[in-house]
C-alpha cells in the first residue's frame, strides 16, 4: 500500500530507549514500568494507572477485583472490537448488547430501559476515538449504585467537556496494541482509577496474587508488564497531544473535500467532544466495490468491524435471547474506515478523496 490504513510512528530516541533498557538489565515491572504508570495517570487525569500485559488482561484483572460474579449484567455496545466484551463473559456475567447511535456510541437514551436487579455495570466504549456520552452514563450509574468503565481502548488523549476519558468514570481501560493511538511496539493495557484499593487489587492480581516477593495474598496471573515496552510507551506519550492534533488536521482535509460529496457520510462530532480519530469512518454505498476500487490505487481500507458481537458465532452459541439492534445491524453494512496516522500529508488525503471521487463518478 503507498497509502495505508495505518501507521506507526518509529524514531532514533524510542529505539536507543529499548537499547537502554536492555542494558539496564531489569525487565519486568521496575523503574520504566512504575514511570509510565505515573505519567499515564496524570496524562489521564487520575490518581491511578496499573499496566497489564493488554487490555483485555486488565479489563479481566478490574472485573475479578471488583467481585462480579456469575449472572451479573453489564451494559456494553454491541459495535465495539469483540475483546470489548470478553471479560465480561470470561468472569461468568452476562455482555447486555446495546444499540449505538450516529455518534458510532452506545445509546445513551436506552440505557434505563435495559437495566435490570441483575445490573451492575455500564462500558461505554469511546469507538473511533469519539467518546461515548459519559455525562449521561455517569448520571445514571450513580443514580443506581452501578460501577462504569470507559473503553478507551481507541481515544488515548479525547476529551469531553474537556476532561480526558478515563479520568470520568470509575475506571478507565486502554489498549497499546501497535495500532493504537498511543503503542508500545506490541500488546499492552491499563486500568486508570481514582480507588486505590481496585488499583492494589489489580497490581496483586497481575503478579500471581503477591503482597510482596513471598507472600502470596490472593491466586492470581501472570499478567505483568516489561521495560522493554514502558520505556516505547513512555517516548510515544511524549508525542501523543501533538499526533492527536495531526489525527485532526487530517480529518479536517478528508472534510474539506468530501463535504458535499453525497455519496460518502461523514462522521458526526457531538458537541463538548474532541475526538482523537484513532479511525476515520464514512459510511458509503457499495463499501466492497469501493474498497477494492482504492486497493487497486494503493490505499488501504478497513471495515471495523463487519460483523456486529451479539451475532457473532461464540455469542450465538451462548445466549437465547440475541436482541435486534436496528441501527448497528443497519451501519456494519456501510461503514468504512479511510486511512488515517499522524504523519499523512494532505496531498495523500487529496488523493484518497479524489479516488473516492473518481469511483462514484
Ligand atoms: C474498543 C476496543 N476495546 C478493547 C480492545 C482490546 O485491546 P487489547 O488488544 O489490548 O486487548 C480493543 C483492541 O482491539 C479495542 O479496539
Amino acid at each position: 500500500m503507498n497509502i495505508p490504513l495505518s501507521r506507526v510512528y518509529i524514531d532514533d530516541a524510542i529505539k536507543q530507549r529499548i537499547l537502554a533498557a536492555v542494558d539496564s538489565q531489569n525487565y519486568i515491572l521496575g523503574k520504566e514500568c512504575d514511570a509510565f504508570e505515573k505519567e499515564l495517570a496524570a496524562h489521564t487525569g487520575v490518581k491511578h494507572c496499573v499496566l497489564s500485559s493488554s487490555w483485555t488482561a486488565a479489563v479481566h484483572l478490574l472485573l475479578l477485583a471488583l467481585k462480579i460474579k456469575p449472572g451479573d449484567e453489564i451494559l456494553v455496545p454491541s459495535h465495539t472490537a469483540f475483546p470489548s466484551i470478553e471479560p465480561i463473559i470470561h468472569v461468568g456475567a452476562k455482555p447486555i448488547f446495546m444499540d449505538v447511535d450516529e455518534s458510532y456510541t452506545m445509546d445513551v437514551n436506552q440505557i434505563e430501559a435495559h437495566l435490570t436487579p441483575r445490573t451492575v455495570g455500564i462500558m461505554p466504549v469511546h469507538l473511533y476515538g469519539h467518546p461515548a456520552d459519559i455525562v449521561r452514563v455517569k448520571a445514571i450509574a450513580q443514580k443506581r449504585g452501578l460501577f462504569w468503565i470507559e473503553d478507551c481502548a481507541q481515544a488515548h488523549g479525547a476529551t469531553w467537556n474537556g476532561g480526558k476519558v478515563g479520568s470520568h468514570g470509575t475506571f478507565g481501560a486502554f489498549s497499546f496494541f501497535p495500532s493504537k493511538n498511543l503503542t508500545v511496539f506490541g500488546d499492552g493495557g491499563c486500568i486508570t482509577t481514582n480507588d486505590p484499593a481496585i488499583a492494589d487489587r489489580i497490581r496483586m492480581l497481575r503478579n500471581h496474587g503477591r503482597k510482596d516477593k513471598y507472600i502470596h495474598e490472593l491466586v492470581g496471573f501472570n499478567l505483568r508488564f516489561n521495560e522493554i515496552q514502558a520505556a516505547v510507551g513512555r517516548e510515544q506519550l511524549k508525542h501523543l497531544d501533538d499526533f492527536n492534533a495531526k489525527r485532526r488536521q487530517a480529518v479536517a482535509w478528508y472534510r474539506e473535500r468530501l463535504r458535499d460529496f453525497h455519496p460518502v457520510k461523514l462522521p458526526i462530532v457531538r458537541e463538548g467532544c474532541e475526538p482523537v480519530y484513532h479511525m476515520f469512518v464514512v459510511q458509503v454505498e457499495n463499501r466492497e466495490g469501493l474498497a477494492k476500487h482504492l486497493k487497486e490505487k494503493g490505499i488501504g481500507t478497513g471495515v471495523h468491524y463487519p460483523v456486529p458481537n451479539h451475532k457473532q458465532p461464540a455469542i450465538t452459541a451462548l445466549y437465547s435471547d440475541i436482541p435486534k439492534l436496528p441501527v448497528t445491524e443497519r451501519i456494519v453494512d456501510r461503514i468504512l474506515s479511510l486511512p488515517i496516522f499522524p504523519a499523512l500529508k494532505e496531498e495523500e488525503v487529496d488523493r484518497v478523496c479524489q479516488e473516492i471521487k473518481s469511483f462514484y463518478s
